[in-house]
């Protein structure tokens, strides 16, 4: 019981402090070092194994209380997420890049995104929630030739994503785009899809892409179940006429998994 309540009170803690730092956002990069310390710790937290026993227990408790810290926990954390990918863009506008091992545990796994369907030179590909410093469009451009959009619903993010790809991706075919996927004319023929993790509506869009797109798309959904859950939105049952789950690339070390889907 003594380790479930202080599994409680941790993650109160970092409730907290999300909270504190999102509000203390500023679009500058006070806040930096600490949020990125935070967002570290909160990534190592996600993965320890020794605290899927704990949360095992407490997701058995059912209270509503609970329910309401990691609905908070998701929510915060993937704010403070999408404000270190500010912050990140920020230090390479000044000429600073530096990489945390947040950034480190997303990026070693960009290859093994789609699986046994491989982005080649003539994909095309979306992202959904690409953020201020899109790196994920960036390592597929520049290791396969393929052709790459993000969208995103923030402004800011646009911005300064567009900032990002014009001082690594010189050369590279990227494009960001403050869009929705019905409103994109690329998404009719887009070969690959990739969700971030952190967007909240992820399988309605999903839903959604299945009248918009063509026959041999294949989508990877990050997500994270259980413990990872604190961190990403989770996985949910998808409609079995529009998609089925072709893989599961299940990730023990790292911040999410991926599950692919292909059209029913
Ligand atoms: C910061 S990135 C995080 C990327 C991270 N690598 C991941 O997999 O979650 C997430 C971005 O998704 C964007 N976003 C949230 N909801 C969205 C939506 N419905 N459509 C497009 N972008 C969205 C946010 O504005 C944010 O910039």
């Amino acid at each position: 019981m003594n380790t479930v309540i202080t599994f409680q009170e941790h993650l109160s803690e970092f409730l907290e402090k999300f909270d504190d730092l999102s509000r203390r956002y500023d679009h500058t990069i006070n806040n930096c070092s600490e949020l990125g310390s935070l967002i570290d710790a909160y990534s190592k937290f996600i993965t320890d194994d020794r605290n899927k026993e704990a949360w095992e227990q407490l997701e058995r408790q059912e209270s509503s209380d609970l329910n309401q810290l990691v609905v908070g926990l998701r929510k915060k954390s993937a704010l403070c997420v999408a404000i270190m990918e500010k912050y990140r863009a920020f230090k390479l506008q000044n000429g600073n890049v530096e990489m945390t091992d947040y950034f480190q545990n997303i990026e070693s796994c960009i290859e093994k995104e789609f699986g046994s369907f491989r982005v080649t030179s003539k994909s095309k590909v979306l992202l959904v929630g690409s953020g201020s410093f899109p790196m994920t469009p960036l390592l597929i451009a520049k290791r396969t030739g393929a052709e790459v959009v993000g969208i995103d619903i923030d402004d800011e993010a646009i911005n300064l994503g567009r900032n990002v790809v014009e001082r690594l991706g010189a050369g590279l075919n990227i494009r960001l785009e403050k869009a929705l996927v019905e409103n994109l004319n690329y998404t009719k023929d887009v070969t690959h899809i990739i969700f971030s993790s952190t967007v909240e509506s992820k399988y309605d869009i999903l839903d959604q892409l299945h009248k918009l797109t063509n026959e041999n798309v294949v989508v990877a959904m990050r997500y994270g179940d259980q413990l990872k859950s604190l961190f990403n939105y989770p996985s949910r049952d998808v409609d079995g006429q529009k998609w089925r789950q072709v893989e599961k690339i299940l990730r023990p070390d790292h911040v999410f998994d991926i599950a692919l889907y292909k059209k029913a």
